[in-house]
């Protein structure tokens, strides 16, 4: 531990960056340790970036590719240019998690940039290539809330589920980006789905929303449903982890479950990502990997083991919600409402 920052009770500021390269090291926040405890921690070197990401240190789709990009220039420099070394770094990092699409995209951005560069110039090319990332998710998330916002103008009542936060992106995030850009305008209330296992919406979403002082009230994730039919949302609005060249997204275990709601209740179901989540080498949902978490995180809640230790548990940890169930996907460059493989190509190519 380094240091510790902020207050559970400080005012919205949004100033702690959940990832921070400081010239040598990357500092992350440790979200594993949210929302009671706030300590930063170092990571000096990929495998420890590697293993921050598998334990969901630092976490959420975006993110993981730009703290998996300082980790490969970290790569770079301590292999100082050997290509079979960084290789093998850029396996480590990639085998991390799979689901989350940014997180392959930004590790082979940093693989192109070094092989790429002059002799002797492999570090300094890969350090340049991360910060490039950094700084373009951090657009990415600015131009995407604007983008949000003007297409959920009226929308006053959102439910979102797991965290799309500081936490999990760039900039103000992904859908709590969208979220702020939204409170800005006039008044908003943000239903937030605990999202168990790990509880990502109780222990972030809720950390961020009241740092941000945007109200909000916390739901167990199965009384989504109910509320939705019972006329009290007005849009579903969730970040991705993957979106395949068809539209379909995947995102967060339950977030399937919350675009049927949706459907039936007539709201809309918006999805907001960066262009770096669209991997159009897979042709549907159905190829997309979805990451199975061990069971162990499932026979307890908040620590404490909630069931006979020796049950069988699945833990899936995303879900795939067709993209015929999704209205709009939002992103930096442009929205794809519905979101289909020709409008999904277009925004890829737009510049
Ligand atoms: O397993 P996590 O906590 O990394 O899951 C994150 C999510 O599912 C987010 O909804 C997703 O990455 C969207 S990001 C802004």
């Amino acid at each position: 531990v380094i240091s510790r920052v902020g207050g559970g009770a400080a005012p919205a500021t949004g100033a702690d960056p959940a990832v921070e390269w400081d010239g040598s090291r990357l500092r992350i926040l440790d979200q594993t340790l949210l929302p009671f405890r706030e300590e930063v921690i170092e990571l000096r070197d990929a495998g420890e970036v590697a293993a921050a990401i598998r334990r969901l240190a630092v976490r959420g789709a975006p993110l993981i590719g730009v703290a998996a990009a300082y980790g490969m220039a970290m790569a770079a420099r301590d292999t100082a240019g050997d290509m079979a070394a960084l290789d093998q770094a850029a396996d480590a990092l990639r085998g991390a998690r799979p689901t989350a699409a940014n997180l392959a995209w930004a590790v082979q951005r940093v693989v192109a940039a070094a092989r790429a560069a002059p002799t002797g110039g492999v570090p300094a090319a890969a350090l340049a290539e991360a910060a490039a990332i950094e700084a373009e998710e951090e657009a990415a998330s600015a131009a995407l809330a604007t983008r949000g916002a003007d297409l959920l103008a009226g929308a006053r009542r959102i439910l979102t589920h797991c965290n799309t936060g500081a936490l999990a992106a760039g900039g103000q995030g992904t859908a709590l980006a969208v979220v702020s850009a939204l409170a800005e305008r006039g008044p908003v209330e943000v239903t937030v789905c605990e999202t168990r296992p790990l509880l990502q919406g109780a222990r972030l979403t809720v950390w961020e929303l009241r740092r941000r002082g945007i109200a909000h009230r916390l739901i167990v994730d199965a009384a989504a449903a109910g509320l939705i039919a019972r006329g009290e949302i007005d849009a579903v609005l969730v970040g991705c982890d993957r979106v395949a060249a068809n539209g379909d997204v995947a995102n967060k275990v339950g977030t399937y479950g919350h675009a049927l709601a949706a459907r039936a209740a007539g709201i809309p179901m918006v999805v907001a990502c960066p262009t770096s989540s669209i991997d159009l080498s897979l042709a549907t949902g159905a190829q997309i990997p979805i990451e199975e978490r061990p069971g162990e995180e499932v026979l307890r809640a908040a620590g404490e083991v909630v069931t006979l230790p020796d049950t069988l548990c699945s833990n899936p940890a995303f879900d795939v919600t067709p993209a015929e169930l999704v209205t709009a996907l939002v992103t930096e460059r442009g929205i794809a409402a519905p979101p289909t493989g020709e409008r999904l190509a277009a925004l890829l190519d737009a510049p």
